[in-house]
């Protein structure tokens, strides 16, 4: 098996390599003067499976993801194992409105015709999987969240609406305190209301969990929510920091004590790594 990192996830990459002690190759991705991607996986062939580790998002890594797949068929890989940590488009996943695109379908469309598994990490809804074809597992970040919280001193764990409730249930199980749910309303692109929290978090050291964070929008509310509810500290985690325009300075400039996401996209809060979960499911096949 050859780990091959895409630009969106070098870091990654040779980290899942380093665990399963296998070959590394970063792509030699550049652009040309008018914008268009290349790419070269500098090796005269691969036997066995290839693992291509490559984000989806933004629009730019799919076109490069594709290319490195065509590059690593060219090389004779007998298969490729497509690692998505971060699926783009996620949450597009049904027609809001008439005439929209079920985007979420587009992209799982195009991953099932490049390659032969797909490994994606708390894809916003689990129920997107159902559109691969080809053998498909959704990996939990719960692991590496709790473990990286494990004696520090978190008293509860809050998810900020109830469809990330399982979320902070299997946080708050590995770590062995009591879990909830906020009560979120979504006003527009960037703009939430969470209601005023239920859970009993006064005098408590909460933790946040989430699926991503984009605008910042959800998380600021919620850390307001509780401080108003008497939480002592608000930390966040969330295993995808998207932190659209300057959403992690908002962040660290509002009430909150920590921010920190997992390295599904690489960034300066990417603290948390999901590379031991992604080599533990790479050693299956
Ligand atoms: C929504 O359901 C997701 O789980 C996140 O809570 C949401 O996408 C975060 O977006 P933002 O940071 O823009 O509020």
């Amino acid at each position: 098996m050859i780990v091959i990192g895409g630009s969106s996830s070098v870091g990654l990459a040779r980290d899942v390599a380093d665990i399963l002690g296998c070959e590394f190759i970063q792509a030699s991705t550049t652009r040309f003067p008018d914008g268009e991607c290349y790419t070269r996986i500098e090796r005269e062939s691969i036997e066995g499976d290839a693992v291509v580790i490559q984000n989806t998002y933004p629009d730019g890594n799919l076109v490069e993801m594709l290319l490195i797949c065509d590059a690593v068929v060219s090389l004779g890989a007998k298969r490729i194992v497509m690692v998505v940590p971060y699926f783009g488009y996620a949450r597009q996943d049904k027609q809001f409105k008439p005439g929209e695109p079920m985007s979420a379908r587009v992209m799982c469309g195009i991953l099932d015709r490049i390659c032969d598994k797909v490994v994606t990490i708390d894809l916003h809804k689990e129920s997107t999987l159902d559109n691969f074809s080809h053998e498909h597992v959704d990996l939990k970040a719960a692991k590496p969240i709790a473990e990286y919280f494990k004696g520090k001193g978190i008293d509860m764990v809050l998810s900020p609406d109830v469809g990330a409730s399982a979320r902070a249930k299997d946080v708050g199980d590995r770590l062995g305190v009591p879990y909830d749910h906020l009560e979120k309303t979504r006003l527009s692109g960037t703009e939430v209301r969470i209601a005023p929290a239920k859970a009993d978090c006064a005098g408590k050291r909460v933790l946040i969990v989430d699926d991503m964070i984009s605008t910042g929008g959800t998380i600021i509310a919620a850390a307001a929510a509780l401080k108003e509810a008497g939480a002592v500290s608000v930390h966040v985690a969330c295993t995808h920091g998207v932190f659209v325009n300057d959403a992690l300075n908002r962040l660290r400039g509002s009430a909150l004590e920590g921010v920190l996401c997992c390295n599904t996209i690489e960034t300066p809060a990417s603290e948390i790594s999901v590379a031991g979960i992604i080599a533990e499911e790479l050693r299956k096949g």
